[in-house]
């Protein structure tokens, strides 16, 4: 095991300075290279009226032409937290402190990662060596910290199915944040706490969710309003359009009421039963599925002389590589 595993989010540079506040913003996980994916999620979030773009880090990774997406980021003012990818290639270390165990995934994030390293040009190193571990901002009222893995460990994996919600209420408590958001696993949940706190994990643009669907997702999360019934079953009718137009099942039936007891509610697409939820008092969290042009990135992919099996991930919805780290919960919703 590499040292470099024990890599930590000890830095915090943002802490000196007055976080921002916003009402609304959109929130991208892993990017992995995937510069199409990147572009249409900030064309989506722009149309959206966000005020602000975030991105949690691991720029780099599976996809091609790993310089692709930093002018991206930059040419969109898109603020970025730095990911265990982002640490490695900057610093130049010898692995993506990707957290992996199982022999197969090492061997594919070898592979992914001498790629990366090699197609990165070295004027990229400073500015991802120098990107910040955490941010912070607020969302209306509420103290927002954007990390990678978690709080207290940049790799760190939060799957849905055996983080327990006394540890995320911890981290709330022991990093002074009311939201916690995160990505590296590379699968979107959320999880309300006591004291209307919150943890998401925003998901990534990098590559598709193992569920047999070739969309990609990303995050909005807005302030607490106070939306009559009619605005809010036109917030999920539109989220309803927007998700048909990804190709998977949409039941007109399951649009999101809100309730006396206040808890979020859900808009139920086929599986997918995360698309818009809305707290009574807490923050509202759309998770947003981004549609791009996949094959293009597939077809990439292969003249790069990546493995075929990350191009059969791209155009499947499969993942095909790193399946050991998931948890059997997770693991059971693709097809490997
Ligand atoms: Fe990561």
């Amino acid at each position: 095991m590499s040292d470099a595993l024990q890599f930590k989010t000890t830095e915090s540079p943002s802490a000196t300075r007055a976080a921002p506040s916003h009402r609304r913003v959109a929130v991208l996980g892993g990017v992995y290279s995937n510069y199409l994916a990147l572009e249409e999620a900030i064309k989506d979030a722009r149309r959206r009226n966000v005020e602000a773009i975030y991105c949690l880090g691991d720029l780099g990774a599976f996809g091609p032409h790993p310089d692709r997406v930093f002018p991206i980021l930059i040419d969109n003012d898109v603020q970025v937290v730095r990911g265990n990818y982002d640490d490695s290639i900057g610093r130049g270390l010898p692995d993506c402190q990707c957290g992996y165990t199982d022999p197969r995934d090492n061997h594919f994030a070898a592979v992914s990662y001498r790629y990366t390293y090699q197609q990165t040009n070295e004027r990229w190193r400073p500015w991802l060596a120098g990107l910040p571990t955490e941010l912070r901002m607020k969302i209306g009222e509420s103290r927002v910290l954007l990390c990678h893995g978690s709080p207290r460990k940049t790799n760190e994996f939060l799957w849905e199915s055996t983080t327990s919600t006394q540890f995320l209420e911890r981290l709330c408590r022991d990093h002074d944040a009311d939201v916690i958001l995160a990505t590296h696993t590379g699968i979107k949940w959320r999880r309300d706490l006591d004291d209307d706190r919150l943890f998401v994990n925003v998901g990534v643009l990098g590559r598709p969710e193992n569920d047999g669907r070739t969309n990609v997702w990303y995050a909005i999360l807005e302030a607490p309003s106070h939306r009559t019934t009619n605005e809010y079953k036109h917030l999920a009718t539109e989220s309803a359009k927007r998700q048909s137009a990804t190709s998977f099942a949409n039941n007109a039936n399951d649009v999101p009421q809100p309730t006396e007891r206040g808890s979020h509610e859900v808009l139920k697409h086929g599986t997918d039963k995360y698309a818009v939820s809305q707290p009574a008092k807490g923050i509202h969290v759309e998770f947003v599925p981004v549609s791009y042009d996949h094959e293009r990135l597939a077809a990439e992919m292969r003249s790069e002389g990546l493995p075929s099996e990350f191009a059969d991930t791209i155009l499947s919805g499969h993942w095909t590589t790193c399946l050991e780290i998931l948890p059997g919960k997770e693991r059971r919703r693709g097809r490997f």
